[in-house]
């Protein structure tokens, strides 16, 4: 046969065109687009009528937590890379980016990435690579950076200014960013002033406000602004060492960041869907259901909301990410509330887990919330990600001869209805989503990863075989623009501060 999978009968969304097309697959990759309804006879292993539905690339989901160890004493993560990989497919994603994390009493990240990859290897259904996640940038650990982007395909790494277990001084953010700068790594950054959150975690305590609805106050606006701030200064003492602020949630962050994208500062952002579907309203609800909604930075108001959603239009944000980081709500074992223990009784904020499961929401509830063209839909959760993160053109887009077949077909507009959130429709292993109850218009109807369909919704659903995923190595990122600067203003120069 010549092709190995016809879809026909589909509208080709990219991040630049939107046409009827009938796409061609042959070994793996996309071989050939037509014009519709051109290859409905062509000789093909299987086809696939797409039925007027969208054929996009493959979701790519690059902050994703998964088999990570707990900072917040018990609970540990409710999914493993099978079930955390199983649930990105039905939720149309074709490629991951989890976190391989150094503990602080690690001196090698080369250790710690060896040690995620025995955890992943033979257990994915989609595609998956590494941001090393450095919370001991010792002298050893830097030294093992060449290594990383030149040999293992992990071109990018994550950092913390808060949680007391991972968070990094100033002067050893400069050292990761001036190491990342040599070896074209691009450092993400988690924004928020560790030492104030813990203050008035302690002040609010004191003050007998334990309640999950705290959360938010030990965390205000002003914690994330402050250190995005921070971070973006760090960024240009390192002669303007391009980094990405993760997970924005506050405006006045975002137009921190806006300020120093026009200045010309390698200055890239992500934000994801809790806050732009989440309100600090989500987290005071009666028991203690809040702890529900419970992430960091969390989630703000209504006109944040807004503010969030314009920034993902007008290009501030470069990428939306779920920031999967999914804890039972009961413990499997005990049954009980996962951060209530015997030795702390009543329930407080300070031990809630922080994070959410949303890796497979995050599409579908993106899409459905009708708020971007399609094109932008998949510039901001594929083909911006790919290139960010050096998967492009081989991850992101459908360029016949050189990109994988990894395409996401949706249902067409209006056929699935309005369709109800549940947590027992997902395919995590966590016991809720933040989501339950929230309707939905779009769903995958099937995900494609290098021409083999593991996500048929309506005839098996989980198709696809554990171990299929493929450890990616990734090269450097290709956005535009982003070591652009870094040639500019050549190395790191004492004499020029
Ligand atoms: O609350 C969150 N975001 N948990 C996940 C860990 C992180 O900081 O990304
Ligand atoms: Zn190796
Ligand atoms: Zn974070
Ligand atoms: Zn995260």
């Amino acid at each position: 046969e010549p092709y190995d999978l016809i879809i026909t009968n589909g509208v080709c969304v990219t991040a630049s065109d939107v046409a009827a097309l009938d796409v061609a697959i042959k070994d793996e990759k996309v071989v050939l687009l037509a014009p519709s309804g051109s290859l409905g006879s062509a000789k093909s292993k299987r086809t696939i009528d797409a039925e007027g539905g969208y054929v996009m690339p493959g979701g790519i989901d690059c902050h994703v937590h998964l088999q990570e160890p707990s900072m917040f004493g018990k609970g540990s993560s409710a999914d493993s890379y099978e079930s955390g990989t199983r649930s990105a497919i039905a939720g149309g994603n074709t490629t991951i980016v989890a976190f391989a994390p150094q503990q602080k009493n690690l001196d090698s990240v080369l250790q710690a990435l060896e040690t995620t990859h025995q955890l992943a290897k033979d257990n994915c259904y989609c595609d998956y690579g590494f941001h090393l996640l450095v919370s001991n940038p010792c002298a050893k650990a830097l030294s093992e950076f060449k290594q990383l982007a030149s040999h293992e395909g992990v071109t990018s790494l994550k950092i913390y200014m808060t949680y007391t277990a991972l968070q990094l001084r100033d002067d050893e953010i400069l050292s990761v960013l001036l190491t990342a700068r040599q070896n074209r790594i691009l450092t993400m950054i988690h924004a928020e002033n560790g030492d104030v959150l813990n203050w008035l975690t302690d002040q609010l305590e004191a003050a007998k406000l334990f309640a999950p609805k705290y959360h938010s106050n030990s965390r205000p606006p002003v914690l994330e602004s402050e250190a995005t701030n921070r971070a973006i200064a760090l960024s240009s003492l390192i002669a303007n060492t391009p980094i990405l602020l993760v997970h924005v949630s506050d405006p006045e962050a975002a137009l921190r960041i806006r300020q120093a994208q026009t200045a010309g500062q390698p200055i890239f952002a992500e934000t994801c869907p809790q806050y732009l579907f989440l309100t600090r309203d989500d987290l005071d609800k009666p028991g203690f259901e809040g702890a529900k909604c419970v992430c960091s930075p969390p989630p703000r108001n209504k006109e944040d909301q807004l503010a969030i959603w314009r920034g993902l239009k007008n290009g501030t944000f470069t990428v939306l990410s779920s920031d999967h980081c999914p804890f039972r709500f009961d413990d499997a074992e005990t049954g009980k509330k996962t951060c209530i223990t015997d030795e702390h009784p009543v329930g407080k904020f300070r031990y809630i887990p922080n994070g959410l499961p949303g890796i497979e929401t995050r599409l579908p509830l993106a899409l459905s919330a009708n708020k971007m063209a399609l094109t932008k839909f998949v510039e901001v959760t594929s083909t911006n990600v790919a290139k960010l993160y050096g998967l492009y053109p081989q991850k992101g887009s459908i360029i016949p001869g050189v990109s994988d077949a990894d395409l996401v077909v949706f249902y067409p507009e209006g056929r699935l209805g309005k369709t109800t959130l549940t947590n027992s429709m997902l395919h995590h292993d966590c016991d809720y989503t933040p989501y339950e109850g929230r309707t939905v218009d779009n769903w995958p109807r099937y995900t494609i990863l290098r021409g083999n369909v593991i996500w048929d919704r309506d005839n098996g659903g989980i198709v696809g075989a554990k171990g299929y995923g493929k450890f990616v190595k990734r090269g450097k990122s290709s956005l535009a623009g982003i070591w652009e600067t870094v040639e500019e203003e050549g190395t790191f120069d004492l004499e020029a501060l």
